[in-house]
């Protein structure tokens, strides 16, 4: 990757260029993201593919700050978007709180927030405080259990002009940028046109103005649960596991380690 990329440039890419939007939890995997994508985002999915946990509610602001940290040493030169987790930003007091904390304790570009209209004054509350915004629309993975379950938007004629109300209530609060996820690809597109700031969809079809992907889905890592929207680049876990297991018999009939690694 060239230059790190600024809240102007995000901007000015919509309709230019389609942004690549990559998940990334440590300093080692940031490191290699960095190469390919405009923006790393440390997301709260990292309490389910990292922490084991079946949904993203449990992660915490002091969790996200480590990942965040790691994060932003392992690719120093990248735009990074720290997602807020659960129950951190209820309130405006609260989320201006819990978002300057994650900004004097990290050197994270942005917050991420999810949720729509009814998120929008707070959107408003931390970018006219110096919090820079990347909102998250759509299916909203924090909603998981008062949903009861991942839903896809976008699929009744209320759900489409509620989602765009929910973007242009989220660029007129100071957004710079959103998520769109889950939603009915021709849906998306007209959210994407209903704003000026770029749409980075996951699981919302190509007609956005770029792409996020989990990076251990798309490297086929995380075998648990793989969405529809996932394309595995990588068949990563049958690699690894073939990998471990060819030093596990290595080990076994004692052919590693051999004389170039022996002192
Ligand atoms: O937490 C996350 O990784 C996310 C993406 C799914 C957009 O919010």
């Amino acid at each position: 990757m060239g230059k790190k990329l600024t809240i102007s440039s995000i901007k000015k890419a919509k309709g230019v260029q389609p942004l690549v939007m990559i998940t990334a939890y440590d300093a080692l995997f940031a490191k290699l993201v960095s190469e390919s994508a405009d923006m790393i985002l440390v997301g709260d999915s990292l309490n389910m593919s990292f922490a084991g946990k079946s949904d993203t509610i449990s992660a915490t602001l002091p969790q996200m700050i480590y990942h965040v940290n790691a994060v932003c040493a392992g690719a120093p030169e990248s735009f990074v978007v720290a997602d807020m987790p659960f129950g951190t930003y209820i309130t405006k007091e609260d989320a201006l709180k819990n978002s300057i904390e994650m900004f004097q304790q990290t050197q994270a570009d942005c917050v991420k927030i999810e949720g729509g209209e009814d998120k929008s004054e707070i959107v408003a509350h931390l970018t006219s405080n110096g919090i820079a915004v990347c909102g998250h629309i759509g299916l909203l993975p924090q909603s998981v259990r008062s949903e009861g379950g991942y839903k896809v938007k976008g699929k009744t004629q209320e759900e489409k002009e509620q989602l765009i109300k929910d973007a242009k209530a989220i660029e007129s609060a100071g957004a710079f940028c959103m998520v769109l996820e889950g939603c009915k690809a021709d849906v998306a597109k007209e959210v994407a046109e209903s704003v000026s700031i770029p749409v980075i969809g996951i699981g919302a079809g190509v007609d956005v103005d770029g792409q996020v992907l989990v990076f251990s889905d798309m490297l086929g890592l995380f075998e648990d649960f793989v969405p529809k929207f996932v394309k595995k680049y990588l068949d990563g876990a049958t690699l690894v596991k073939d990998a471990l297991q060819n030093y596990a018999t290595e080990v076994q009939n004692k052919t590693f380690p051999k004389e170039e690694h022996t002192y």
